[in-house]
């Protein structure tokens, strides 16, 4: 029986409260988390709206991606005006990449200084699912944390989802801490993953909750396809390279913890790892659970998690709300200015692993722009990890659209991580070790490890083209892979004399 001293509402009641221009802050980190009812509302008033030709758009903060019901239904229905940090919804992403949307990329770990600092203007709206309420105003959050507990401390008004698929027993799982601002800012004091520091609960002003929504509403974060060759292998390269580190003394015996990106190859990747019989058990520090790691904390191989989310899928969460009190002991939730933050990161001597577009000779890499300019999800919090970790790894397959793009290309055409940050490159080819290494040893050993042999000869006959220089680069011809690409719908064959004269 609900006996809360704040009104219920409808999600189209609380729609209604929202005006055009506003901006508003969402909780949740990937679709976990986030709020479902009242976007979808927001997004059918944006219509009603649109049909009456009247201006209705809001901006859209997040802790990163989210949903079909929350980025996907406000852009099908043009409904957003301004995104950050982070997205992976193909509606919104061709809207960004038309300039119907304005999108600002951003580390993830920096979104909620940002907002205190007042960088992106007020928040009006602090929209957050929970799966408990207290009556003085503690929230307990669902799937993930995010950057709620700064969304719920910034904004002028708050409205809830109380979701009942989300067991109130999910109190205990989060680990709520903000940091002051500089200059009274101090060390975040987590010197292991399992490390609480905060509250487990997100404590309000309760007079700034205006409405409570009641939903039953699953998380909406997809499965994940089956490894490829490809994928598996890739898997299997980084598992092995982790291993021979360890025998070279280099990664510790009781090993250290891991970071895991998003995606099909991360989950693999980490699927890999945690079945390599000479890999120890270990513990993640890292943004994002992702399906593969349940298993692992079932049978002790992962030993502790800390993560900003649960980016599972339906089937996976049941099994972790099921057995709720062994995942509490196992599981830490943080708010991602911790889950990610360079400090402990540098701290704990994170093995990092996350994805790549491409990859240059010098070691660059590209996790955000197809070709230079077609945004595709956001760099998320890889540039968190990987300049701070112990070990950064980044990966992908050595071509992409069937065999048509290379991977590995001399320069890539939009930089996230630079040559400094970038240690290990690794394909289904091999793996690439950065360290240590001058630009034209780096350059020679990425086109012999991970180049795919189609691509071999064309990159080695570039840096026979460019052999002078500390960087092995040529201004006319280090785009001209692409420029063939976009020409002929195929990097393969180049003729690099004609890209110099064109
Ligand atoms: N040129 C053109 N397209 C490319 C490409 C390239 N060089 N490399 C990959 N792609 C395309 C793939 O073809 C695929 O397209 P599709 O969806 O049409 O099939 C898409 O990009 C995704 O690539 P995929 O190989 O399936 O990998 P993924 O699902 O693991 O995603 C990233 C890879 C880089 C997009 C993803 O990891 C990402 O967004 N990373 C940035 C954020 C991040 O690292 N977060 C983790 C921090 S903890």
């Amino acid at each position: 029986m609900y006996s809360l001293p704040f009104p219920i509402m409808t999600a189209d009641e609380a729609a209604t409260l929202i005006q055009n221009g506003q901006t508003i802050g969402f909780s949740g980190f990937t679709a976990a988390g986030s709020p479902k009812a009242i976007p979808r509302a927001l997004a059918q008033r944006a219509e009603r709206e649109h049909l009456a030709n009247r201006d209705y758009k809001v901006g859209v903060l997040t802790g990163a991606s989210t949903g079909p019901s929350l980025d996907g239904a406000l852009a099908q229905a043009e409904a957003i005006s301004f995104r950050t940090p982070y997205q992976s919804d193909p509606v919104l992403r061709s809207q960004i990449n038309t300039g119907k949307v304005r999108f600002t990329d951003m580390h993830l770990s920096l979104l909620p200084q940002i907002v205190r600092y007042g960088f992106l203007g007020p928040v009006h709206w602090a929209v957050v699912e929970a799966c408990d309420i207290t009556r003085g105003g503690g929230i307990v959050l669902t799937s993930a944390v995010g950057a709620a507990p700064t969304f719920l401390n910034e904004a002028e008004k708050i409205l809830i989802e109380l979701n009942a698929n989300h067991p109130s027993s999910l109190l205990g799982m989060h680990d709520i801490f903000e940091p002051k601002d500089p200059p009274a800012r101090a060390e975040i004091p987590i010197y292991s993953p399992s490390d609480k520091i905060g509250s487990p609960i997100c404590i309000v002003d309760p007079s700034k909750i205006v409405g409570i929504v009641l939903t039953a509403l699953d998380d909406e974060s997809g499965s994940f396809c089956d490894p490829t060759p490809a994928t598996q292998r890739i898997g299997e390269l980084v598992a092995d390279f982790l291993v021979s580190e360890m025998r070279a003394g280099r990664v510790p015996k009781h090993f250290l913890p891991l970071q895991s990106g998003v995606g099909d190859i991360a989950n693999c990747v980490l699927g890999s790892v945690g079945s390599h019989p000479e890999i120890p058990n270990f513990e993640m520090y890292t943004e994002v659970l992702q399906d593969s790691v349940v298993p692992l904390l079932e049978n002790e191989r992962c030993k502790f998690a800390s993560t900003c989310s649960l980016t599972l899928s339906p089937e996976k969460m049941r099994r972790v709300t099921d057995n709720i009190n062994f995942f509490k002991r196992k599981i830490v939730m943080r708010p991602q200015e911790v889950s990610n933050h360079p400090e402990v990161v540098r701290r704990l001597g994170i093995v990092s692993m996350n994805t790549a577009i491409e990859v240059d000779l010098g070691g660059n890499v590209n996790s955000t722009h197809v070709m230079g300019r077609q945004m595709m999800n956001g760099i998320g919090g890889s540039g968190d990890f990987t300049r701070n970790a112990y070990l950064s790894i980044f990966s992908c397959p050595s071509t992409a659209k069937g065999g048509k793009i290379s991977t590995i290309v001399p320069l890539c055409s939009h930089m996230d991580h630079s040559e400094h940050s970038v240690q290990i490159v690794v394909t289904e080819q091999g793996v690439a070790d950065l360290r240590g290494k001058d630009p034209h040893e780096r350059a020679h050993l990425i086109i012999d490890k991970c180049a795919h042999p189609e691509f071999k000869e064309q990159l080695r006959e570039y840096l026979r083209l460019v052999k002078e220089g500390h960087e092995p680069q040529s201004l006319s011809l280090a785009f001209a892979m692409h420029r063939h690409f976009l020409t002929n719908g195929d990097m393969r064959k180049i003729e690099w004399e004609y890209w110099r004269a064109h």
